[in-house]
């Protein structure tokens, strides 16, 4: 794209560009995003933007073929902007970003993608396994074969989460479980670690063993019970989004709580996170912090989770890994016998800029 022509008003420039759209730059804007005002090394910001008079204006403006230079008054340098980058900053125009990818509800109907293990070491195939993730909340990597196979996929997408749990916990029925799934119980849908801060953005279970009788895993798309909740029951929608609820999880070494909003909205009002534990929902806090109609619209909302067209059902089988995104998806399992065979399920936890980072990365590679 090449810039046509440029006008100049007292507080913004104007460009004209090849395709006949028209963009604007306020010059204060532009004095803020100067590459001069960036560390050449570490591309960090250190211009400081009150150094400067909000009503900044150039004292000349000039075309030229490397783009637009501008001459700033207190700067002996002359600065200068590809049209790259002015065509990149079009105003009103969000940087292109390699991760945006709409999510896309389902019920239970939906088979969740599966991606062979082998195929992740193409950064094609990785970045198609993420973007799968990001839409659906839910894919399961396939012919994992060995122990560690799991932990090393994880590695190779980027940091995990630590908790109270460890980096990596072992879902096994445990003589002293600290936590339900440490039991051979069944286990209602919920999210992990609502009690957090910030609740683990996707979970990795790898399946080591599942030779027990049952233990089928259980899943359900929060946003998709959250659609319906807007719609069909915007009251307590409009509760369970705007007020919080308290979670709690203590054992011997912890006492770790936090309130959040079940229904997590962004700016623009899009459903963004659903945070659901009725086991964890810390009791006394939650009449202290919540009238009778908010216990009212939490109490639909349970009984919406438990509606059966929600829920898919699968048992994991040795070698698979299921990944999904843990302020998105509920997930839970139904009880099994320990001894009628072996039931082993490793897991850890990576965030949501994890993965957005990691598909920007293979993005800019393949550009290269
Ligand atoms: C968990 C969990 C499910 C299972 O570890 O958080 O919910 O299938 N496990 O054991
Ligand atoms: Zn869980």
């Amino acid at each position: 794209m090449n810039i046509l022509s440029i006008s100049v008003s007292s507080d913004m420039l104007t460009l004209h560009w090849s395709d006949q759209s028209i963009s604007d730059y306020p010059f204060i804007w532009l004095r803020d995003i100067d590459p001069l005002g960036f560390h050449p090394q570490t591309k960090e910001r250190i211009f400081d933007l009150t150094s400067v008079d909000f009503a900044i204006q150039p004292t000349e403006v000039r075309l030229t073929a490397l783009g637009i230079e501008l001459q700033w008054p207190e700067e002996a340098q002359g600065s200068i902007f590809s049209q790259q980058l002015l065509f990149d900053y079009r105003q009103h125009c969000a940087l292109q970003d390699p991760a945006t990818v709409d999510y896309q509800s389902w019920q239970g109907d939906f088979t969740p993608p599966r991606h062979p293990a082998k195929q992740m070491q193409q950064p094609l195939a990785m970045a198609a396994m993420l973007k799968d993730l990001k839409r659906y909340g839910l894919v399961i990597v396939t012919a994992l074969d060995s122990d560690i196979c799991g932990e090393q996929l994880g590695d190779s997408i980027g940091f995990k989460r630590e908790s109270n749990f460890g980096v990596m916990f072992e879902v096994i029925n445990k003589p002293e479980p600290n936590n339900l799934a440490y039991t051979s119980v069944s286990l209602p849908l919920h999210t992990d670690l609502p009690n957090q801060e910030l609740p683990p953005g996707y979970q990795f279970l790898h399946c080591i063993a599942n030779e027990a009788q049952g233990g089928e895993s259980i899943l359900a798309d929060g946003f998709a019970i959250a659609e319906d909740m807007r719609e069909h029951a915007a009251t307590q929608f409009n509760l369970l989004s705007s007020q919080s609820m308290p979670f709690r999880f203590h054992d011997n070494n912890v006492d770790i709580r936090f309130r959040h909003k079940i229904i997590g909205l962004d700016e623009d009002q899009q459903i963004n996170s659903f945070i659901f534990n009725a086991h964890l929902a810390a009791g006394p806090d939650f009449i202290a912090a919540n009238g009778l109609e908010y216990y009212s619209a939490y109490r639909e909302l349970i009984s919406r989770v438990r509606r059966p067209q929600y829920p898919l059902q699968l048992k994991l089988q040795a070698g698979e890994m299921m990944i999904f995104d843990n302020r998105r998806v509920l997930h839970g399992r139904k009880s099994f016998d320990p001894s009628s065979g072996n039931r082993h399920l490793r897991g850890y936890y990576i965030d949501r800029g994890e993965i957005d980072s990691r598909l920007r990365i293979i993005a800019r590679e393949q550009q290269a």
